[in-house]
């Protein structure tokens, strides 16, 4: 994704423009919260915004999306404020783009192509970057009316193998199917390993929790906090594209795994619903999931809907509601922002909404720290809670089981049982139902 970068310059000046499209569903209904939104996008690949408005459209035109005024106006607002690079919060045909990029004179962007370029800038890992440059390809494969990202001068640096007598398009379309099917392989690959390695991490005895949320509700921020982990937090959506593991210890369980996830966002491109799926595979196979809102955020209701919308996607919800099959721990972030007199009412309503909807939310600051004391206390209590005590008898010399109860339960008694030469010793050890699962196919391997 590298030689993307050049396309779109930081520090260039951009002007934002929402296509206020009459009857469309919005997920975001506020039109200035979609403004602040897109703005945070060009932000977040380091824009300068010049200018940003909605534009309003009865009838989206088929060549060029806005009227002509309206094209003339934008043209105006981009002499006017200088501004370099004209972004479309919408999604535009290739021919609407090049339409409009010939009428205002600049480079346009629409939004799959603006959340490419973060995306393409912030994958971390191996799997990160292939599932990024493959939700590229596709994007570009559909618009090879004139291709405006990296494929033109990857043709100079790769060398263009087009065969005698084909067309131009056809030999880029060839070109970035071979690229998508050689991409696939390789993430097949990536994913087997990961595969591997969540399959070990199944078997090991910690539980995990896995941190989700809207983009920029401080994911990162209490990772960090709860971990003491340097993973970057900017004030820039998308801070987060890879799951990010961290061991940390809570109360009454020896060890946990903390999982950052990447921010959801409403309106992803569908390319990067179906690529960034996988990330959020780690979701699924969490103990407790940790709901992360930026409550002073207006948008906060809608942000958590969008959120619950993806879970329910992947599968943690209840067929037919919102029942969650894996525990859910809301955390309201961000109070610090509030004033004092609504954060007083903020915690009376998470008593009340915690005792009415039996949905546990735990207030907190992730900047300063506030209220992580017991985040980590609830998710602890979640874990141990429906603990139960066992009675449990070992024949002498089975080390294994004794060092495992010892490693991962509460071992309230441990006693020499026998006499003479039988060393038989007798436990009494708290465990959870899941540590009890696990204890007991360590007996059957054991046994087998
Ligand atoms: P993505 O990676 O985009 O999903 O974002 P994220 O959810 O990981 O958010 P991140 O932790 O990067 O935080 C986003 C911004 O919010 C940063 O500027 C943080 O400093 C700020 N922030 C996070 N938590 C708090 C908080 O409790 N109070 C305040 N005032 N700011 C916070």
């Amino acid at each position: 994704m590298d030689d993307s970068k050049g396309e779109v310059t930081r520090g260039a000046r951009a002007l934002v423009v929402c296509p206020d499209i009459r009857g469309r569903a919005a997920t975001t209904s506020d039109p200035a919260a979609r403004i602040e939104e897109a703005k945070g996008l060009a932000l977040a690949i380091g824009l300068e915004i010049a200018e940003a408005f909605a534009v309003p459209i009865r009838e989206a035109r088929p060549g060029t999306l806005f009227g002509e005024g309206q094209i003339d106006n934008i043209l105006v607002q981009c002499n006017l404020h200088e501004a370099e690079l004209v972004i479309v919060d919408g999604s535009l045909s290739a021919v609407q783009q090049r339409n409009l990029e010939e009428k205002l004179k600049r480079k346009v962007i629409d939004r799959t192509g603006l959340i490419l370029e973060i995306f393409g800038e912030r994958a971390a890992t191996a799997e990160g970057r292939l599932q990024v440059e493959l939700a590229h390809l596709d994007y570009q494969a559909g618009r090879l009316v004139r291709s405006w990202t990296h494929l033109e001068r990857q043709r100079g640096g790769f060398g263009f193998l087009g065969g005698p007598g084909e067309t131009q398009i056809e030999a880029d379309r060839r070109m970035i199917r071979d690229r998508m099917a050689r991409i696939r392989r390789e993430l097949e690959q990536v994913r087997r390993t990961r595969g591997l390695h969540r399959e070990r991490r199944g078997k090991a005895p910690w539980p995990v929790l896995a941190l989700v949320g809207y983009t920029n509700a401080g994911k990162s921020t209490l990772f960090n906090q709860l971990t003491g982990a340097g993973v970057m937090a900017q004030d820039l959506l998308f801070a987060t594209l890879d799951p990010t593991m961290r061991a940390i210890r809570l109360a009454g369980v020896d060890k946990a795994i903390l999982s950052d996830t990447v921010g959801f966002i409403s309106d992803l491109p569908t390319q990067l619903v179906a690529a960034f799926r996988a990330t959020l595979e780690e979701v699924t196979a969490a103990d407790v999931v940790i709901h992360v809102r930026d409550i002073a955020n207006p948008e906060t209701a809608s942000q958590k809907a969008h959120v619950l919308d993806v879970l329910a996607d992947l599968g943690l919800m209840e067929e037919g509601g919102f029942a969650p099959k894996v525990p859910i721990i809301e955390v309201w972030n961000k109070w610090d922002l509030l004033p004092a007199e609504q954060v007083a009412e903020l915690l009376r309503a998470a008593r009340q909404q915690s005792e009415d909807e039996d949905q546990l939310i735990v207030p907190l600051s992730a900047l300063t720290g506030e209220g992580c004391e017991e985040l980590l206390e609830a998710a602890g209590r979640l874990l141990t809670g429906d603990a139960r005590e066992h009675l449990l008898t070992l024949e002498a010399g089975d080390g294994q089981r004794l060092a495992w109860l010892h490693a991962h339960g509460d071992v309230l008694e441990d006693v020499d049982a026998g006499e003479g030469e039988d060393h038989r010793r007798r436990l009494r050890v708290r465990l959870t139902p899941r540590e009890w699962g696990r204890y007991c196919r360590l007996s059957e391997d054991l046994e087998g």
